[in-house]
């Protein structure tokens, strides 16, 4: 029996998979993609990855993708985790090998060279933890199979050489085909090992302990070569874009999904800009250097490099500014054992790529596990490398244990951008339990000094721009919270004294929308590392045999031009690799919480989005309170379906009329709480976290529900779609206003704090599969989940409940350093505001909040006839600047201002246009206006005040300045340039 074409489900799409789209439909390699960032989270398979039928017909590369499947399948599962030979095959489908040419031909063993053997049995063993049912499908037009998503399993050439992973199992059930395992997929490099680097070299320190047989040279596995286009969520420049395969149920998965009868109107639709950005992978990101097999990684304006030493370690060389594959020679020759230490850690943590608990090793550990046996320290050794496109993936494996850490590298090249995570596979009988496993560390250079940038924060004051020098010690930034907290944002920035304009920076930030850690240690001797991923406060992880664990993604950025362009590099990121839709326009948003709060009643509702589609708002939103028992903060969460009370027949009513409006709807939900108060609590009072001897703590009067369990996974998705289904429903602020506490979801002995995390990426996924027109906004308390993770599965999120249009600059300030304000929403609200009570005029109010993602929460049906008229025309402005302040590049111009004036500048993607903001709560002194002096213009061009018809040169806006009018109390300007041209 042919083996069918095996299918590549990598976690996120690979280059290879833009190749083959390019290839099958011609499109432009490297387009923005809308990528997710966060890992899927190893035990349970990425729903929202699989896209499109895996047959041959998909598969396409400019290499013979190399097969491997198991000698005896049958065998392989009857015996669970026996241990299996696989043959090896060339798939001739897809337009490889002779015209004509059909089916899989096998390689005869002989000419392999080697015999491969895979632990493909613990794959079977392991299906219910490793893997889910992702997709029932036709296989080959005629027999229906399942296909399952698993973790990568390791292959093993044998004899020992090589030890190399390879991507993801793909199994078919069939019916005829009672079991089919297809590994997929690999390149044999086809030549003959490196034999002094890589081949007996490496093999005797893999095997010293006693099992150094000798083999003959054995080739390498090489890129992954298989591979089925993964699901694009908001796709650039399409108005309903996102492409995701439906969840469609045989027996397996969650339950059927009721279809609305709804007819959704069509006729609205999102506003798209043109492209605004464009990437070209560069294959040659990652290169090996096999004469010092050393790695160098470079993007733009940065390098990375690291070598494997002697004894198998991964010894760091370099993180900083670019050099070339010549200098690591040097690299090599400079011993960074010179400096001594006041840790007496060895290794230092700043020469390893992973500092693992074991050893000498003194410093803040990455990595520790316990294993079955009581043994808490690791020893790991290179064992292999892969690289694939622009990633580069290295197996450490342990030296008496079978237990692999697989290092990733992921190199955005036009962003300067480093991914990182750290794979962690339990190749054994025994569970491992995982105490600490951070995403990875970072070394940074020697330098001098050393001062610390971070977003600290609390509620209604987030994300205020901290600075502080570093001392010998520990900076701990964490959150225990089960969210990303208010108290700090998971990113930090390090430099030796840079600016806005000069000086190198470091910058690392997380992807993990749960409990997370940043530690950077810095040593007496000047040695500073950074340590970043899922906080180890009260986890315990256990891996069991055959599963793996892959942690979520860490980010770093390196410059040496200063704060301004971290701050660019950060934006380009997140609109090129993390935010959905990254070509599309967000609306003017309208959000009723301050105007009506839990009075949420039909008419009233209504009129206020009368009022809010004659400013111009684009989408209406219904904040808490619509939902049966709401009538205050102490019951009805969990229960989402409208008060029978106040809408007799649904939302629907009300969504078609704010339609009829002209605006898109959307609703405010809390999906994973639920109030005691609830009929979901009384139905299901074991779904929430708590222990059984133990008081339960509500906070903000709910309980959280176990996300961690399937079930309760199931019903948020049921109850979404229920609530989606029944009326036209076009977006979600998502909110969750509570802390994991009691951390037992009543089944699985493991601490829930990464599963729960993981469990809300596979609801939301699974929703926004199901309904892929709907936008989602990430709320918690105001800002307290707006981490990457978060952002690669919504659109824009909430940074503050504080609308204060003052105290909102200072919060603005600080989460621009890290987001793209085309994620920042902000409303204006009432005069005085509900949390501050501060009167604040409508122009600074309008100003402030046109900063960002423009939205209004004012109560509306209490605005003069004035006040609604000058808020129209602030809407039609910020409609005519939007472009530029979503897309755009940010300066911030306090350094040049006055103590008391906040300004910056969006300058347009395509240079055509500047919206430059000033304000000033109380200018002094007779000040009467501000000189601003605008950055990064071209010197040559003229630039005309659309207001008043002034023209300026660059020169003039850069080295003299733009004055800025700013008198009496709460001032605010906006000044509007277009680019002459
Ligand atoms: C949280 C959010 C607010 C609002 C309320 C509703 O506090 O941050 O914006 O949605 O919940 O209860």
């Amino acid at each position: 029996m042919p083996p069918q074409v095996a299918a590549q489900l990598e976690h996120r799409r690979e280059p290879l998979v833009a190749e083959a789209q390019q290839q099958v439909t011609g499109r432009q390699v490297g387009q923005p993609d809308a990528e997710r960032v966060a890992q899927p989270g190893g035990q349970r398979a990425r729903l929202d990855r699989v896209r499109g039928r895996a047959d041959a017909a998909d598969v396409v590369h400019r290499k013979a993708p190399l097969l491997a499947w198991p000698d005896d399948t049958t065998a392989a599962a009857a015996e669970p985790r026996r241990r299996v030979q696989l043959r090896l095959g060339v798939d001739q489908r897809a337009g490889h090998g002779r015209p004509g040419d059909a089916g899989v031909h096998e390689i005869p063993a002989v000419q392999t060279g080697c015999r491969l053997v895979g632990a493909v049995g613990a794959g079977l063993a392991g299906l219910g933890r490793l893997g889910e049912v992702v997709q029932r499908h036709d296989v080959h037009g005629s027999v229906e199979g399942e296909r399952y998503q698993l973790q990568p399993a390791p292959l093993r050439l044998e004899p020992p050489g090589e030890r190399e992973r390879v991507g993801a199992v793909d199994l078919r059930v069939g019916d005829d085909e009672p079991v089919a395992v297809h590994v997929g997929a690999v390149h044999h490099a086809g030549r003959p090992a490196r034999r002094g680097a890589v081949g007996r070299g490496h093999h005797r320190r893999l095997h010293r302990r006693g099992d150094d047989r000798a083999g003959p040279p054995v080739g390498q596995l090489h890129d992954v070569a298989v591979a089925v286009p993964a699901p694009e969520v908001g796709r650039a420049g399409d108005p309903d874009p996102v492409v995701v395969q439906p969840w469609r149920r045989r027996g397996h998965g969650p339950p059927p999904v009721r279809r609305s009868s709804v007819r959704r109107r069509r006729t609205l639709t999102w506003n798209s800009v043109p492209r605004l950005v464009s990437g070209v992978t560069d294959s040659t990101a990652i290169r090996h250097l096999p004469d010092h097999d050393a790695f160098l990684l470079t993007g733009s304006g940065f390098s990375y490099a690291f070598a494997v030493g002697a004894d198998g370690s991964l010894r760091h060389l370099h993180w900083g500014g670019p050099l070339g594959a010549s200098d690591v020679a040097a690299l090599l020759g400079d011993d960074a054992r010179d400096f001594g230490s006041n840790t007496w850690s060895h290794p230092r943590a700043h020469t390893e790529e992973l500092v693992q608990h074991g050893g000498r090793r003194l410093d803040e550990t990455a990595l520790k596990v316990e294993f079955a046996d009581g043994v808490r320290a690791l020893d790991l050794a290179y064992a292999g490398h892969r690289i694939a496109g622009d990633e580069l993936a290295v197996t450490l494996t342990d030296r008496h244990y079978p237990f692999d850490a697989v290092l990733s590298y992921r190199v955005r090249p036009d962003e300067g951008v480093l991914e990182r995570r750290c794979e962690l596979v339990n190749r054994g009988e025994h569970p491992v339990v995982v105490d600490r496993a951070a995403s990875a560390s970072w070394p940074l250079p020697w330098r001098p000094r050393w001062e610390a940038t971070w977003l600290a924060g609390m509620y209604a004051a987030e994300t205020q721009v901290t600075r502080r020098a570093l001392g010998p010690g520990r900076l701990v930034l964490e959150s225990r919270r089960g969210i990303p907290g208010h108290a700090a944002q998971p990113w930090l920035a390090l430099d030796a004294g840079a600016g806005d304009t000069t000086g190198e920076v470091w910058s690392v930030a997380l992807a993990w929308s749960g409990s997370w850690r940043l530690v950077g240690e810095l040593a007496f001797d000047g040695r500073l590392h950074v340590t970043a991923g899922v906080n180890d406060y009260d986890l315990r992880l256990p891996l069991a045999p055959g599963t793996s664990w892959t942690t979520p993604v860490v980010a770093g950025v390196y410059t040496a031009a200063g704060h301004d362009d971290l701050t660019d590099r950060w934006h380009r990121y997140e609109r090129r690799h993390v935010a959905p839709r990254p070509d599309t326009i967000r609306p003017v948003l309208y959000n009723s919480w301050e105007a009506t709060f839990f009075d949420v009643r039909p008419e009233s509702q209504v009129e206020l989005a009368r009022r809010a589609a004659g400013l111009g708002a684009e989408l209406f939103v219904v904040d808490d309170g619509w939902f049966a028992g709401r009538d205050d903060e102490s019951a009805g969460i969990g229960d989402w379906t409208p008060d029978a009370r106040r809408f007799p027949d649904g939302l629907a009513p009300l969504a078609e009329e704010v339609h009829r409006l002209g605006m898109r709807f959307g609703v405010w939900v809390e999906p994973e709480s639920v109030s005691p108060d609830s009929e979901l609590f009384r139905a299901h009072p074991d779904w929430i976290f708590q222990w059984p001897t133990r008081p339960r703590t509500l906070a903000r009067q709910t309980h959280l529900l176990a996300l961690s369990r399937p079930e309760v996974r199931d019903h948020l998705v049921t109850a979404l779609d229920g609530l989606l289904s029944s009326a036209p429903i076009d977006a979600l602020k998502w909110d969750l206003n509570r802390p994991l506490t009691e951390a037992s979801d009543g089944v699985d002995a493991s601490s829930p704090w990464i599963a729960q995390v993981e469990g809300l990426y596979e609801v939301i996924d699974r929703v926004r599969a199901l309904h892929p027109g709907v936008w989602i906004e990430s709320c918690a308390s105001g800002g307290g989940r707006a981490d990457l993770g978060i952002m690669s599965r919504t659109e824009w999120t909430w940074p503050s409940d504080n609308t204060d249009a003052l105290e909102r600059l200072a919060i603005q300030h600080g989460y621009l350093r890290a987001h793209s304000p085309h994620t920042m929403m902000a409303w204006v609200t009432d005069s005085p505001t509900y949390l501050t009570k501060r009167e604040i005029p409508l122009r600074f109010r309008f100003h402030s909040a046109m900063c960002g993602l423009l939205g209004i929460g004012g109560n509306l049906a209490t605005w003069s006839t004035d006040e609604l008229a000058g808020a129209a025309e602030h809407v039609t402005r910020y409609k005519h600047i939007r472009t530029t302040v979503q897309f755009g590049t940010v300066r911030r111009l306090d350094a040049d201002a006055p103590d008391d004036v906040t300004a910056l500048s969006y300058q347009a993607p395509d240079g055509g246009q500047l919206a430059v903001f000033a304000f000033a709560p109380s200018v002094r002194h007779l000040r009467r206006t501000v000189l601003l002096r605008l950055r990064d213009l071209d010197p040559a061009a003229v630039y005309v005040d659309a207001d008043t018809g002034a023209r300026h040169s660059g020169a003039l806006l850069m080295h003299h300045g733009l004055r800025v009018p700013l008198v009496g109390d709460y001032a605010s300007a906006l000044v509007v340039l277009d680019r002459a041209p």
